[in-house]
């Protein structure tokens, strides 16, 4: 029996909530042929009003040893700004070459869309999640003043684009065959214009994928219009962070839509999380939907080749929806707890 050591890292607000429903279903979902073992990592928030940090200060190092990170969601905004506490996020993305960020949206059955449409939604956002325009690289002068200044440079390197646009080929491979890459290359003529040429660089190598482009202001219109038009969206840092959020909408809202930052290398953990944050709004009373979360999890154990299990906790959240067990996001009354037990019980 294998064992497999996991950082479970709840956060702030519904990720403390919600982390502790997918401790619950992965606990439900382990059988005698392999083991996870939990280890919980108690950053955020408080941490903060405690020590003046939101993480130790050598928190990659005690991250590093683990097989995957699990983490619930940053942000405190009543008490610290966000650009102290979601600092974690990003540092352990970029230190651990966490550079492929999979956010799939697909409409479930049993959810509605707020489109109209009838079609499929099925797609994944492949989001460069290593460089691009969070490379945190530029700075303020004149600060204060009327003529006060900012910068904030985007880096794309060849390396980086053509490492994500392999990894988005070959993840099309395994789906419909049909890749759309996103850029906005008729205004931004350097860094957009590199992708452009990358993907005509290697697109040849993979003759079984479908490889189109658009900018993204037209993807924008585009998944609203015709979203089942899309299989694999490969886009920068910034580009695929917007169009997530608008994937994870159309597909029924941000309390169904998982995320993976994937460092395909294996060379350092990869961390698994919802796209949505830590929803100060709703956070205490009890009524996240875990389902992001959990179907993050189930990421996780793919990753982890733990394919079985992914799919029996897919399938048991899929069973739940088409119940009508919902959450009050999906026009529900059913509390976080209670739409995890149904989907333990479905398990
Ligand atoms: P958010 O994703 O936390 O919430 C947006 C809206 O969606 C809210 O109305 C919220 O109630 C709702 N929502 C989100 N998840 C839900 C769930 N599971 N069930 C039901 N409703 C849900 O984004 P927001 O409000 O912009 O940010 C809140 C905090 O989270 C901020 O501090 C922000 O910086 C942080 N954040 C953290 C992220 C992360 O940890 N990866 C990602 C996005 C935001
Ligand atoms: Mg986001």
């Amino acid at each position: 029996m294998k064992t497999y050591r996991i950082a479970v890292y709840p956060g702030d607000g519904i990720g403390i909530e919600v982390t502790e429903e997918v401790v619950r279903v992965l606990e439900a979902v382990q059988d005698d042929t392999f083991k996870l073992d939990f280890t919980p990592i108690p950053w955020g928030g408080d941490y903060y009003m405690q020590h003046g940090r939101v993480t130790p200060e050598n928190y990659l190092e005690i991250l590093r040893p683990f097989d995957a990170i699990y983490l619930g969601a940053l942000g405190d905004p009543a008490r610290i700004p966000d650009h102290i506490t979601l600092v974690p996020i990003v540092e352990i993305r970029q230190h651990f070459d966490q550079y492929a960020c999979v956010r799939p949206a697909k409409l479930l059955p049993g959810v509605s869309s707020p489109l109209k449409t009838t079609e499929p939604i099925d797609l994944v956002v492949l989001r460069e999640n290593s460089e691009g325009e969070y490379v945190s690289h530029g700075g303020r002068f004149k600060v204060g003043r009327p003529d006060e200044t900012a910068t904030q440079t985007s880096v794309h390197t060849r390396k980086g684009v053509e490492r994500i646009l392999r990894f988005g080929f070959e993840m099309a491979r395994s789906r419909r065959q049909h890749l759309t890459m996103i850029t906005k290359s008729n205004a931004l003529k350097y860094g957009m214009v590199l992708w452009d040429e990358v993907l005509e660089a290697i697109k040849d190598e993979y003759p079984d994928v479908e490889a189109d482009k658009q900018h993204v202001d037209a993807a924008a219109m585009n998944f609203v219009r015709c979203p089942e038009f899309f299989d694999v969206v490969v886009a920068s840092n910034l580009f695929g962070d917007i169009l997530s959020d608008l994937g994870g909408i159309i597909a029924g809202g941000l309390g169904l839509a998982p995320s993976a930052n994937i460092n395909p290398e294996r060379a350092f953990p990869s961390m698994f999380e919802s796209v949505h944050g830590s929803a100060p709004d709703i956070a205490g009373k009890g009524i996240a939907n875990p389902i992001a979360s959990i179907l993050a999890a189930a990421m996780m154990l793919d990753w982890l080749h733990l394919p079985n299990p992914a799919e029996k906790i897919r399938d048991a959240v899929a069973k739940t929806l088409i119940s009508g067990a919902k959450t009050p996001d999906l026009g529900g009354t059913l509390k976080t707890r209670e739409m995890t037990d149904a989907i333990i019980q479905n398990l």
